[in-house]
Parts: structure tokens; sequence; C-alpha cells
């Protein structure tokens, strides 16, 4: 199916399945989530309530940045604060698997469930693509946005039905979608940026602390990186410490690495060779936050890594 019978055939589904009713869903900043919303919008009008969820977990200026882009697009989009639902629901968690565990819980059941109940909602309309679907059944990890394949049923256990109208595509085949759709470039091109956000990117506990940690170096990789052609680059926050010296005095700092890689839809990734100059530069920038005192380039290829570290 090319593009645009993509678009007329799941604007017409979501009209029939949504009927008279409302649908709500959720922006995260990424790609997938603002192709749905724009899908949506058109579907169902005034009827689509769209928020962006403030997770705590977020990108330096993100809720503001998404909000006014979709302003710009017409679509209005409600701010919801639950900064203090995740941090609370991270607390003293360190196993991967059950932080996941956690963003999804508070997301679906608590901030979601009450969402949905408040605006009369009866569908949650979800952004997961088809490579989410294929990692979690093959038990690599719990994508935040699965549910029907981990035999949990939205409708009873929170309210709830879950419509996935970008179901049978690909990161690649999403962002064609979008640029028919008419998205602005910077939202087509936008580097993939998981669900449950900077929870993946931290190994260890995920605190207020360590989060401000690896946002600015996240924002230092985004900046750094801007325009280099890779498919993503992130910043993650390890959960050890290594010897240093800061004005000439011993420091035990915190580790941060820089992960950069080359992929057509994430299903497999090599490092990109950045060029050493590029390299230097994030390093420098890296430890001049406060408590870093290593930054790390890692070279490792999906697989045996995947692209996040949780
Ligand atoms: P991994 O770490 O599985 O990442 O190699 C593959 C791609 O998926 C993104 N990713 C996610 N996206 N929810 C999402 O929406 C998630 O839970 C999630 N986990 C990983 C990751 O950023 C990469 O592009």
């Amino acid at each position: 199916m090319d593009h645009t019978s993509f678009i007329a055939a799941e604007i017409e589904a979501l009209k029939q399945t949504v009927g008279a009713g409302r649908a709500i869903n959720a922006l995260s900043g990424g790609v997938d989530s603002a192709v749905c919303t724009a899908l949506a919008h058109r579907a169902l009008g005034d009827r689509l309530t769209t928020v962006f969820v403030d997770n705590a977990l977020m990108r330096e200026g993100e809720p503001e940045r998404v909000v006014e882009m979709f302003a710009a697009l017409g679509i209005p989009v409600r701010r919801v604060d639950a900064r203090a639902e995740f941090l609370g629901a991270l607390k003293g968690l360190t196993d991967p698997e059950e932080k996941r565990q956690a963003v999804t819980r508070t997301f679906y059941r608590d901030v979601f469930g009450k969402l949905v109940r408040e605006s009369g909602a009866r569908f949650l309309i979800h952004g997961t693509i088809l490579t989410d679907i294929e990692e979690t059944v093959a038990g690599i990890k719990r994508q935040h946005n699965i549910l029907s394949q981990l035999g949990i049923n939205p409708e009873t256990a929170y309210g709830y039905q879950v419509i996935e109208p970008l179901k049978t595509l690909r990161k690649d085949g999403v962002r064609a979608v979008a640029k028919t759709l008419g998205l602005p470039d910077e939202m087509v091109q936008r580097i993939p940026f998981p669900g449950p956000a900077l929870a993946t990117r931290i190994v260890g506990e995920v605190t207020e602390a360590r989060l401000a940690t690896v946002r600015r170096a996240t924002a230092i990789v985004e900046e750094e990186l801007a325009g280099c052609g890779a498919f993503q680059y992130l910043a993650v926050l390890l959960n050890d410490r290594a010897t240093g010296i800061r004005n000439h005095r011993r420091e035990f700092g915190e580790i941060v690495v820089v992960r950069c890689i080359d992929s057509v839809d994430a299903r497999t990734a090599t490092a990109t060779p950045l060029p050493w100059e590029t390299l230097q530069r994030l390093c420098a920038r890296i430890v001049e936050i406060p408590g870093v005192n290593r930054c790390l380039y890692d070279l490792t290829p999906k697989p045996p890594a995947t692209v996040e570290y949780i």
C-alpha cells in the first residue's frame, strides 16, 4: 500500500472504531506519536484529546517545544504534570525490566486511567510500531507501549481500548507517512526517542539528580551531532564511578557513555565512525558537567548490544 492510501485507510479505520465517541492520545516528542496525533486529529477533530505527559524523564525544553510545534499545526496539546508519580514509581528500582514496568504501569494505569475517566474517552491511540511488537514478543525487552502482546487487556485492566494505527510500519515507513502528511521536517527527521525516555539511559536508580546529569549530556550530544546523518545519538549515565582529578584533587566521578549509531530501522545497528575531533569536542563538554569525569564512546553494534541501555 502506498503512503497516501495508508493514511486514508487509517483515518477511515479510526473514524469507524471511535464512532461518535472520544479518544485520547499522548505525544512523546518522537515521530511515531506525532504521526498518530496528526492521523487521529484528521479523523476525529475535536473529539480527540492530545496530551503531553510530563513524566520528569524528558529532554531539556521538550515539553514546551512539543506543545509549541503542535500549536503551530492547529492541534491543541494539554500538558499534564505527572513528574511526582513517575519519580515515585521509579524510586529504589535498579532492575531494567522493573524500571520499564514501573514506567508502563504509571503511564497506562495511573496517569492515563485517570485522564481517560476525566475526558470520557473510551480509546487510547498509541504509536506502537512493528519493531516494538517484534522485540517484545521475542522477549528481548518489554517495550513501553506494548500491552495486548504481553497478555494485558487494557479494557479490563485500565478501562479503555488501545488503537495502534502504526503497528504495521517500521521507523522508515513512519517517516515516509509523516512526510506525506505534511508534518514539518523537524518532526519527520527527529531522531528516535523511546517512550520511557531518559529512564532507558540511566543504568541503576533513576533519581532527579541522575536525570539532570543525563539530560545535560543528552543536550550536548544532540547539539554536537545534529546534522551528522546518523540514525540516532544519545548519552547514557552508567551506574559506576571512576577515579579522576579535578582542581588538583581526587574525584570519584560519574561516567557518561556517548552512543551514535547508523541503522535503517533499529533492528540492527553499527557505531557511527565519528571524526576524532567531534569525539574530542563531545568529551570536553561532557566532562564539564558537575560530577562527571569520564566520557566513553560506545563502539558496540546491535547485536549483541541494544541501542538503549535498559
Ligand atoms: P533497542 O534499545 O531496543 O532500541 O535496540 C531500538 C529502537 O527503539 C527505541 N526504543 C523504544 N522506543 N519505546 C519506544 O517507543 C520503548 O520502550 C523503546 N525502547 C527502545 C530505541 O530508542 C531505538 O531507536
